[in-house]
């Protein structure tokens, strides 16, 4: 009843984006939607989003930028240390025990939580044995995670957050600068899977030892987020662990039973035995 117009044609946006190609954003959070549309609005100098909804049924070129606004790719590498730190200190003492490793990388946006991990693995012996499967929606994204090639001005952070998550290399044997571009080893990725999938319509991945999903759920809504901490408990090995990020809980999941609580403090979880 009290529906305003921009909310009707959101919903109508969202749809036709479905129905067309299969791009599922009805069950993102929905405040976070409507700003990023009326941004895009503004950015294309339209007036409505039914404006928005035509020129993306109709020019298939708009279809890329329009996931620009939706998908938010903002990240860093060995963003929130403690959680890498935590990884290294708790949950590699056990996946040393497994001659093979699967680790899932899921949301990867640009590669900088992919190259963190790669980089952690190399650290602790444990890159050789590891496939990783980095996985995002927006093809951008995956695009620039395959190049591994980031501004030298962020490097000064990435360094920092290294040391703090309990780094024993330099990150600077890592990468090499080239002009004004830090450009990591292709041997970080060459054990890596990038790959098209989204958590709303595909299907799960088998058998993970690992998987690392930060600052994804928050962008859904509540159904959502359920039907994706279902989908990594059916991926994941038992005994296999989940790290989301530190304002994401599985506490609402009806899931939840499938996992206990490893690293309570960085949202570090475990797939139960049984
Ligand atoms: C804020 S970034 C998080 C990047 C990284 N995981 C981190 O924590 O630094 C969110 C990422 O989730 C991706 N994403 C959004 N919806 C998705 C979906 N349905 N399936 C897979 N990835 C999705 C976006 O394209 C974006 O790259």
């Amino acid at each position: 009843m009290n529906e305003s117009i921009e909310d009707i044609e959101i919903q109508l946006l969202l749809d036709a984006v479905y129905r067309h190609y299969h791009y599922d954003f009805r069950h993102y959070a929905r405040a976070s939607i409507k700003r990023r549309l009326l941004q895009a609005r503004q950015q294309w100098g339209y007036d409505s989003i039914s404006e928005i909804q035509s020129a993306v049924l109709h020019d298939e070129t708009i279809l890329p930028q329009l996931l620009n606004f939706l998908t938010v790719q903002v990240s860093e590498m060995f963003r929130d240390p403690s959680y890498f730190r935590a990884l290294r200190e708790k949950v590699v003492p056990h996946l040393r025990t497994y001659p093979s490793l699967k680790v899932w990388v899921a949301g990867c946006s640009h590669g900088e939580e992919l190259y963190s991990l790669a980089i952690l693995f190399a650290e602790e012996g444990l890159a050789e044995r590891t496939i990783f499967y980095a996985t995002d929606i927006n093809p951008a994204a995956l695009r620039a995670a395959q190049a591994g090639v980031y501004p030298l001005d962020r490097i000064r952070l990435f360094t920092e957050n290294h040391q703090l998550s309990g780094g024993h290399t330099s990150l600077s044997e890592h990468y090499t600068a080239n002009y004004n571009r830090a450009v990591f080893d292709k041997s970080l990725r060459e054990r890596t899977v990038f790959s098209d999938h989204s958590l709303v319509t595909d299907a799960a991945f088998g058998e993970m030892h690992l998987i690392s999903c930060r600052n994804v759920l928050i962008y859904f809504d509540r159904e959502l987020q359920d039907r994706v901490v279902g989908l990594f408990g059916e991926s994941l090995a038992r005994g296999g662990f989940l790290g989301i990020g530190s304002k994401e809980s599985l506490r609402f999941s009806t899931h939840a039973n499938l996992f206990s609580e490893f690293v309570r403090e960085e949202k570090i979880y475990r797939r139960k035995l049984r």
